[in-house]
This record gives structure tokens, C-alpha cells and sequence, in this order.
């Protein structure tokens, strides 16, 4: 997947085609998570959560990793440096220090990965996180076919535009769980098309 080339335009065609619905999301459990020092923004793309993020927590650094120099390039244009350490990396085959975070962002990064590759993350990402963590997750279900029709549809589109192999969502719940992470709170919007998870260790 290369994200390069609709960086800067993923904000936009995102608003005109799902309003501010994934915005919301993505900002849905910042009250919860106002107390975290050390986060990981995996895949956090232009830097939209990750601005709100330090806005309301004065003391949380963060490790943005994001595999698209453009995404990575504007996320720093808009957050800055300060408290932020930048890497363009591919989630899959990083290495994350262990039992460093007690934090975890996954905004619509999930939907990436096929059902392999996405266990092979989730452990690998599970190992850098403390006792008590949490992992705040926003991502699309279909729970009807409408929706199953939207979701297909941004696959092919995201399947022109980046690339992107995947063609199916994985269910992340029973990997999250089989890593210790059991679901706190949860809220959807958009007839349950798009949701938002906090998951704690
Ligand atoms: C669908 S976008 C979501 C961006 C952002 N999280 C949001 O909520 O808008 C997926 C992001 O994940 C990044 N990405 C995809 N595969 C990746 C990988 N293997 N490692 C790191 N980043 C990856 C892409 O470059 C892109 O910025």
C-alpha cells in the first residue's frame, strides 16, 4: 500500500464521501486517555488524532509510525516535533521497544491487513505495550449489506489509489482478546457502520 499519492487529499474526499463520521471516531475516547504518557500512533496517516491527542494531553509523548513519507510529512507539518519522534516504517516488520507504551492508537489501520498479517501485528504491537495499556481502535464492521456495499467500495477505491491488497475486513476483536486486551467501552455511529473501541490489558 502507498499512501503517497492521496496524502494530501485523504482529508477531503474522507469528509466529502463520510462527513465528519470518521473524524468523530477517531476522537470518540480522548476524554478516556488523558492520563497516558508514553502512546504509539500506528498508521495515524496525516496526523489529524495524533494533533488532538497532544492537544489535550500536556505530558503524553508519542512514536508516530506511518509506512507513506507524504502522510508522515504532513502528520509533522501539523503536530510539530516536540514530544513527537517520527518514523517511516512498516508496522509489520518494526521493531518496538518492549513494554514502552501505555497507549495505543489504531485509527482505520486495521482495514489494511489481511487475516495473517493482522495476528502478526497485533502480537508484535501487544509486545511494546505495559501491563494496563490501552488501545483505542476505530474501524468499519458490515453489519448489513449496505454497508458491506460502502466498505467494498472503498476497498476498490483504496485498492486503485494505494494498491492496497486487501479486500475484506478482519475481525480484530478475537486477536485483541487472544493478546490479553479485553474491550472496555465501545460506540458506533452510522447505523453501526463505523466504531470506536477501548481496549485495556
Ligand atoms: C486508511 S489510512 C488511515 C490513516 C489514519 N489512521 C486515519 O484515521 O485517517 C491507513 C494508513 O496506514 C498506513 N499504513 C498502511 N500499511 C502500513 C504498514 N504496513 N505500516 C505502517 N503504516 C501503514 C498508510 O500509509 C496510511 O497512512
Amino acid at each position: 500500500m502507498n499512501c503517497d499519492l492521496i496524502a494530501p487529499h485523504y482529508w477531503w474526499i474522507e469528509r466529502l464521501g463520510m462527513g465528519r463520521a470518521l473524524e468523530r471516531r477517531r476522537r470518540w475516547f480522548l476524554p478516556e486517555i488523558e492520563n497516558a504518557r508514553r502512546a504509539l500512533a500506528l498508521g495515524d496517516g496525516d496526523g489529524r488524532f495524533l494533533r488532538e491527542l497532544l492537544r489535550r494531553n500536556s505530558v503524553v509523548r508519542a512514536d508516530y509510525v506511518d509506512l507513506s513519507g507524504r502522510m508522515l510529512a504532513l502528520a509533522r507539518q501539523k503536530v510539530g516535533d516536540e514530544r513527537v519522534g517520527y518514523k517511516r516504517a512498516d508496522a509489520l516488520t518494526e521493531e518496538f521497544p518492549r513494554d514502552e507504551y501505555d497507549l495505543i492508537a489504531t485509527h482505520f489501520f486495521f482495514d489494511c491487513f489481511g487475516p495473517d498479517e493482522l495476528k502478526l501485528l497485533i502480537g508484535r504491537v501487544a509486545a511494546a505495550a505495559r501491563p494496563g495499556a490501552r488501545w483505542i481502535v476505530s474501524e468499519f464492521r458490515t453489519p448489513n449489506i449496505p454497508a458491506w456495499l460502502l466498505v467494498s467500495a472503498l476497498y476498490l477505491f483504496f485498492g486503485i489509489a494505494t494498491g492496497l491488497k486487501t479486500r475484506k475486513l478482519v475481525d480484530h476483536r478475537p486477536i485483541l482478546r487472544s493478546q490479553g486486551f479485553r474491550l472496555i467501552k465501545a460506540s458506533r455511529s452510522r447505523g453501526a457502520l463505523v466504531v470506536s473501541e477501548l481496549w485495556e490489558r
